[in-house]
This record gives structure tokens, sequence and C-alpha cells, in this order.
């Protein structure tokens, strides 16, 4: 028998409540508890968590510093915005366009009154995208999630799953009633052992992974994956949440290079290199109409809005014909990762997210807080959104940096960790 992995989810709730002290579980005692815990965790002036942004958000924005109450010009590093498509004149000449044509709601769920031609050809152009027949829209990448587990996956199923899928997953997971196998982040050897394990049963098996991981930016490895799939007999779901857009020839994402009936699913987000917010899936057209008519996530939520659609076909055009915008995001990511190795900083990165890690001795909320006076837009990640010893400065690199601003961003990190004793 095969020893249960340990699982850490990335932002694992069910942890975070057991931060919160309370003397009995009413909620009024609950929420006391949480409020002692912000109070302690936010004092000193530490609290970078919801930065108001007071510009779009491009490469350098104006933020509202908390620290002072004034107006601070940062450079961000922080955003999912890979491709800089938030502020790209086409998308916005384009959601101005809609908003004169179509106002700015659908007022109503896509079954009933919240379809319009632009979500019928967003769904065809995005199936096409993705080498599959068709597409499901979504509010957001969460629902899409929670909409496919809950329409498809049933009590008696076998379900895998790498131990660092996004937290929408593990939440979603929380509600459904199958047999939960997680395997060690990426690791091919403990994946096989337990599906081995489930070899000789018939139940319907899921195998789920992420392209791009969102903490770490390593991929996965979808041949073995495929291979272990073909093998076991399970249906692999792929969510490209980090990796659409930026990899593959034609930048739909790392299951690119698996032949269309090798994934099941392709789980997808807008609120990545999109720019935008909403979330899809693809699939064949009769898991998608399944999908259709029974996810309730889709069913009974408001469709997107016709503008975000809209701004959402212009970006996908400018995804697929403007192959610099990607070009640009791998040089830039290498040329930090390069300089960072100059500087005597270890990391690396096959995607747009660069994970510097903070080992536990050192003060990651001191370090964030350095960056922060000093003009950086960084995003501090600490347990329990990763494991306790995975502290990190999560760093996300956009198409459209120069290197002048990340050449700025590795002599602060430099200088910064240097001070924190980090490296020398
Ligand atoms: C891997 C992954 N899946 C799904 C989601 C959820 O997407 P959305 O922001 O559209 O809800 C995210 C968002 O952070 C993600 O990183």
């Amino acid at each position: 028998m095969y020893k249960e992995t340990k699982v850490q989810p990335y932002f694992d709730n069910i942890t975070l409540k057991d931060f919160i002290k309370s003397d009995n579980p009413s909620l009024e005692s609950r929420m006391k508890g949480l409020r002692s815990f912000t109070e302690e965790l936010f004092s000193h002036g530490h609290n970078l968590y919801r930065r108001e942004l007071l510009s779009a958000t491009d490469t350098v924005v104006k933020v509202k510093d908390p620290l002072t109450g004034l107006t601070k010009e940062m450079l961000m590093f922080g955003s999912n915005n890979y491709l800089g498509l938030a502020t790209h004149p086409t998308v916005e000449k384009a959601v101005m366009a809609a908003i004169a044509k179509y106002g700015v709601g659908m007022g109503g769920p896509p079954l009933l009154n919240g379809t319009s031609e632009l979500h019928n050809e967003l769904e065809t152009k995005l199936a096409a995208f993705k080498d599959s027949e068709a597409t499901l829209l979504f509010s957001c990448g969460f629902n899409a999630i929670g909409g496919w587990l809950n329409a498809m996956v049933r009590e008696e199923d076998i379900f895998f799953y790498d131990e660092y899928n996004h937290a929408s997953l593990h939440n979603a997971l929380l509600g459904v009633r199958c047999k939960k196998i997680p395997f060690r982040h990426n690791d091919m050897t403990d994946l096989r052992r337990k599906m081995e394990f489930y070899a000789d049963k018939v139940n319907e098996k899921w195998l789920v992974v992420e392209g791009v991981y969102s903490m770490d930016g390593d991929i996965a490895n979808l041949q073995e994956i495929s291979l272990l799939c073909d093998t076991y007999k399970a249906r692999l779901v792929v969510d490209d949440a980090h990796g659409t857009g930026i990899l593959g020839l034609k930048g739909s994402g790392a299951a690119e290079i698996l032949p269309r009936e090798k994934v099941f699913l392709h789980l997808g987000t807008f609120s990545k290199s999109f720019a935008f917010t909403g979330g899809f899936i693809c699939g064949s057209k009769d898991s998608i109409n399944f999908l259709r008519y029974l996810s309730p996530q889709y069913m009974f939520s408001a469709s997107l809005s016709p503008m975000v659609v809209a701004g959402l076909l212009a970006a996908l055009e400018i995804m697929q014909s403007d192959t610099s915008l990607r070009k640009n995001l791998i040089e830039n990511t290498n040329y930090f990762v390069n300089q960072l190795a100059l500087s005597g900083i270890e990391a690396t990165s096959s995607s747009a997210i660069v994970p510097i890690l903070v080992p536990q001795q050192y003060n990651l909320r001191e370090i964030a807080l350095k960056l922060h006076e000093r003009g950086l837009f960084i995003n501090a990640v600490e347990y329990p959104a990763v494991p306790i010893d995975k502290q990190r400065l999560r760093i996300s690199m956009m198409a459209t940096h120069t290197h002048e601003q990340i050449d700025k961003l590795v002599s602060n990190l430099a200088e910064v960790l240097r001070e924190a004793g980090m490296i020398t």
C-alpha cells in the first residue's frame, strides 16, 4: 500500500481557520478571533495587502501608499497582466465600441437572455485556439472549475490531482464526494505509483494538473502525464490559467504539445494574460453541451458583459497575431533570471512567474516592505497560501517591461536581500 501524500494546498483556508483563536464557536467569537489575528498580522505598518491602485495596471502604476497616504509611483512586478493587454489601445477601442452598441451588461444568465453574437463568436474562436470542438464561458475561472466538478464528477470516481493545484480546485473538491488522491508536485513516480494502485478499478478516473503552476511558474510534464492517462484510463483535465497566451507555438498554452484527443477538458481564465475577468472550459461538443445544461455555476450566474467579451475577442486576436508579445515576455523572464544569477540570487522559471524563495529564518514581510518603500510592487506570499517552508516573493514579468525596469528590480532586490543577510 502506498503512503498517502500529505497535501498542502496552495491557499489552505482550513489552516487559516485554525489561526483564528476563539473561545467558543459562535460567529461573533470567530469574527473577534479574526479581528485580533489581522490586527496582529498587520501591526507595525506591514499591511501591503489591497494596495489601492490609482492608475491602470501597467509596468508603472500609481498607488495610494498605505504607509503615508500619499500617491506613489511604482514599478509593477506583481500583475498577471503578462502580455500588457490591460492597456492595449486596440482592446480598449473594442470595449468602447461594444458599450456603444450593447450597453454595459446582459442582465441575465446565458441560457435565458445572456447570450449575444459576441459570446457565441468568442466561444467559437476560443475552441479553435485551444484545438477543441466547443467552449463554455463562465463568470470566472474559479466558477469554471467548480462548474465542471459539480456537473461531471461523481462519488464513485477516482480523482488524481497535483498537490499544488490552485485553491479553486481544492475548494471545489470540498463539495464533491469522490475518492481524492493528491500526488506530490510534478512527481511522476508518485503519480504512477498511485495510479497503479487503482489500476484494476473500473471506476471513472480523472487526472487534473495545471499547465503552468501559479506560485512556482514551472510546467507540468504533460507528455508523461498523458501517457499515464492512456495506461490507467484516466481523463486528463488541464487548468492552464498561467500558460494560455504564453506557451506553445500558437500561444495556446502548455497542452499545445498534445494531440487534441489526449486532453478531455482545457480550463482557463481571462484574468491573467487576457487581462480581464472571466473563465472558460474547452472540450468536445458533447462534454461542453453536458456542462452547459448541468453546471450550476454556468446556468445560474449572469453572463459576462458584452464589453468584456468584445475586449476578450480583441485580446485573443492580438495574442494570436502579435507573436512579439510572448517572445518579449520569455526574453524578459530569461533576462531577469540571468541578471538575478549575476547578483547571486537563485531563481528559475519556465513562464512569466518567477518565485524567489525566502527561507523561513528571514522576515519576508520586512523584505516586502523595503521593496515597497523602494517603489517596487511585488507580491509576498506566505503560509498558509504556500507551505510554511516555501514563503516567497512571487514576481510576475510582463512583455512590456523594459530592461531598464528589470535592472532596477534586480539592483533593489540585491540590496534588500543583502541587507536582510540572505545573500552576500
Ligand atoms: C491556476 C488557476 N486556476 C484558476 C484560477 C481562478 O481564476 P479566476 O481569477 O478567473 O477566478 C486561478 C487564479 O488565480 C489560477 O491561478
